[in-house]
Formats: structure tokens, sequence, C-alpha cells
């Protein structure tokens, strides 16, 4: 698993990108469909799982507690029926950000949870004040000693929670930990984003009694037991919009497959704006040679609005386009690290808290340039295919938590990258 490891990437730019590509299964699903199975009393089945670094890390920490997890290809079968509850103190938690998962799965099935805070991209402050706030209207007591959290009910009992922000994490732990609490939970003003409907639909076909997954408003009837079941994961929306704006960027004629398209409308719809040529069927999007390109401005919100996990690659998109496109970052105001490693390639981007203003039609050129995050590495790839000579991408390691294969799917439409 995770074939490319080494920690630099190297790409020669200029070349036009042409082919197919296909887009593996989520990340952002995967990560917290595999801390959830601790919830079941049998084995669960999972197809096309991808193969990323945040995959094995969650194994790991899945085998920590005793639960068995077999690979065979792209599939896993994962069984817990032997598992057995133990402080999640592991520093694999601390690398990233799903292991935060374990809270919620653990809290509901073992009324108990002790372990690190989880870790994660670094995108400025990323509290967990409103997933805590969720474990304890369900009743459970908190205790916080320097990095340890302790999490513990005697019962969990069924409330209505609103969330002051529409969070993805608290959205998905509370809903975890609610499917062992007694009676009916609702989550108000709920993250949309289709991983949520990913979960829910897995817990279902476990047993679970959730409703509205992908609305504003999540019902949750407790239940005292999960059965296994079999799930295919949906398809990375991310990683969909970073081949599409690669394509945009370099492409001749690239066609993006597996994908959804309804879960990428905000970003086709700017690249329209933009000027990129697009074509969309029921499971593709194909993207045609666009040498002409508009300034945009796109402000980042929570599904269904622009997602900010794209903001960085469509960044370096920006800096071909005439005239000045603005970027409102209303997620994470810090996520702009990946625009000094893009001025070094000789773009011209301002940016400050909260937003950043790419001053477009600047030619870039390859250097050395450093990963700082995931979505940051990815927006590097873009520039550097889209570079005059050499770029060196260090720290990938970065890319390869969230990217399967992207090196040898790249290569396979025409990139020169190792
Ligand atoms: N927030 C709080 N308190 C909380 C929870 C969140 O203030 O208790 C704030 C955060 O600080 C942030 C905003 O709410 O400003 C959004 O946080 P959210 O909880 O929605 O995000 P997350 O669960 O931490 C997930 C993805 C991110 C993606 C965001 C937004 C996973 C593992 N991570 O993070 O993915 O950017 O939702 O869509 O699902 C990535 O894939 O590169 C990535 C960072």
């Amino acid at each position: 698993m995770v074939k490319e490891m080494e920690d630099i990437i190297r790409i020669k730019g200029g070349r036009k990108l042409k082919g197919e590509v296909t887009v593996s299964s989520c990340k952002n699903s995967v990560v917290a469909i595999l801390p959830s199975v601790v919830m079941a009393s049998e084995i669960v089945k999972l197809y096309d799982v991808p193969d990323i670094k945040d995959v094995q890390i969650l194994i790991k920490l899945l085998e920590f507690l005793n639960v068995k997890v077999r690979a065979d290809g792209d599939e896993l079968t994962i069984d817990p029926t032997n598992i057995t509850y133990v402080d999640l103190l592991d520093d694999d938690v601390m690398k990233l950000r799903a292991s935060y998962y374990f809270m919620g799965a653990l809290l509901g099935r073992f009324k108990h949870v002790r372990m690190y805070s989880p870790g994660g991209c670094n995108l400025g402050p990323r509290p967990i004040d409103l997933h805590l706030k969720g474990f304890e209207a369900l009743g459970a007591r908190i205790k916080q000693e320097g990095n340890i959290i302790e999490i513990t009910a005697d019962e969990l009992l069924g409330d209505d929670i609103y969330l002051d922000f529409a969070s993805v994490g608290a959205t998905i732990n509370i809903m975890l930990a609610a499917c062992f609490a007694r009676g009916r939970t609702t989550i108000e003003n709920a993250a949309k984003e289709p991983e949520i409907i990913d979960l829910s639909s897995m817990l279902n076909k476990m047993g679970a009694q959730i409703r509205g997954a992908g609305t504003s408003e999540i019902t949750i009837h407790g239940v005292n037991r999960l059965k296994g079941c079999i799930h295919d994961i949906i398809p990375d929306r991310i990683e969909a919009g970073t081949y599409i704006i690669a394509a945009a960027a370099c492409g001749e004629d690239v066609t993006v497959n597996n994908v959804i398209p309804q879960h990428i409308e905000a970003l086709t719809s700017k690249l329209e704006e933009m000027g990129v040529k697009l074509e969309q069927g029921s499971d593709y999007v194909r993207v045609y040679e666009s040498p002409e390109l508009k300034a945009v401005d796109i402000i980042t919100q929570p599904f269904p609005g622009f997602a900010t996990d794209l903001q960085q690659p469509l960044t370096s998109l920006m800096t071909k386009a005439k005239g000045d496109s603005k970027i409102e970052e209303t997620i994470y105001a810090e996520r702009f690290k990946h625009c000094h490693e893009l001025n070094q390639m000789g773009a011209n981007i301002e940016y400050r808290t909260g937003e950043s203003l790419v001053h477009g039609g600047t030619p870039l050129h390859g250097t050395d340039i450093f990963a700082t995050d995931l979505r940051c590495g990815a927006a590097l790839v873009i520039a550097g295919l889209m570079a005059d000579g050499e770029t060196f991408i260090h720290n990938a390691y970065h890319i390869y938590r969230g990217y399967d294969s992207i090196v040898s799917k790249l290569r396979a439409i025409g990139a020169e990258i190792e």
C-alpha cells in the first residue's frame, strides 16, 4: 500500500495532459467510516478503499483496539467482534484529524474514551468545542488534561443539539455517539457534506436509525446494537476537483471518471465562468483545452458552497487567468501557506488572514518548494505541471495522506512526474 513514499515529487512542467483519469474513493468518507466500525458487532466489508496514508494510520489504530483488518487489493474486511477497549494514547492519533471520530464511536460503544487530541493539517486553529458540547448534551462528562481528552457517560440520552457552525466533524461525531444514545437526538444546523450522507447510509445498513443526512436537520433514534454490512464508498469530490483543475490548467482533452458531478457544482460553475470548456456526463467530467481564462472571485463555504479544500488548487489555475481573482476563505482563515510557495514560482499573490488576491497572467517557473499541508501539496503539483522547467515539491508525504497514486495517475495522462 502507498507505494509513492518518496518525500520529493519532481515535475518537469509544460507537458500537455491528455487521456482519462479515474478518481478514487473519498478520503473524508473513509476516514469517518473506519472509526465507526468499532460500533459494529459483526464483520464490515468495504470496497474501493483508497490507498492513502490516512487509511493506513486508521487501520493501525483499529488494530490497537484488537479489531482485525484484512486487505485484499482495495477491499477491506474488518472484524470488530473481539474488540477490546484501550485508551488511544498512541502517537498515530496525532498524525491526522479524523482520529477524533474514535471519540464519538468509542463513546457510543463503550461509554468511555480517553485519547490524545487529533492532529491533521495545520490550517490555523481547529477547535473541537462543538464536538465536546454535543457529547455533553448527550450526557457525557469531559475531562481535559494537556493533550489528553477523556469522555465518559453512565448513559447516553438523546437530545436536541444546535450547532453554532455547520461543522463536518461535529456533525459526524455527534451522529456516531447518538446511534447508541437512548431516545431521539436531533442535530440542527448540521453540516450537509456528501461524506455525511455516505457515512449515515452505511450506519443505516448496519441497523442505525438516521434520517435527514445531507440536510441541515439530522434525526437519530438510538439503537442497542449495530450489525455488519457491505459498503461501497463514494468517489472523492476533492480529488476529482483537483484533476479537473489540473486539466483546465494543462489539459488538451482530459476525462475525469468516477465523479458525481452534483458534488462539485460550485467548482464546475466557477470554472465555466473562468472560460474552461467542460462537458459533464452522469459520472464523468471532460475538460477541453481552455487557453483563455478570466479571473473570478470565490468565497469558500460549507457544502454546497465552494469547498475550502479546492480553494488552494484553484489558486494555481488563477495565476494563469487574465486579471485579479479574489478568494475569501471563511472556513480556515489561515489556509494560505500555498501562496508563499506559488510566489516562489513567479506568482503574484497578496494574502492575509481570511483572503488572498491573485494577480493573474504570471507564468510560473520551476524551483524547490514545500508542501505545508495536503491541499497546498495539490496546489503545488498543479503549479509544477504548469511551470516552465523543473519543480521539486518537498514534504510530499502531505500529499500521500489524501491522494491515491497521484504520481502514476498523472503520468498516465502525460505528465512528466516522479
Ligand atoms: N470548528 C469550530 N469548532 C468545532 C469544530 C469546527 O470552531 O468544534 C470550526 C473550525 O475551526 C473550522 C470550521 O469550523 O473553522 C470548519 O470545521 P469542520 O468541523 O467543518 O471541519 P473538519 O471536520 O475539521 C473536515 C475535513 C476537512 C475540510 C473541512 C471543511 C475531514 C477529516 N476533514 O474538517 O478536510 O476542509 O471538513 O469541509 O473530513 C482536507 O481534506 O484537506 C481537509 C482539511
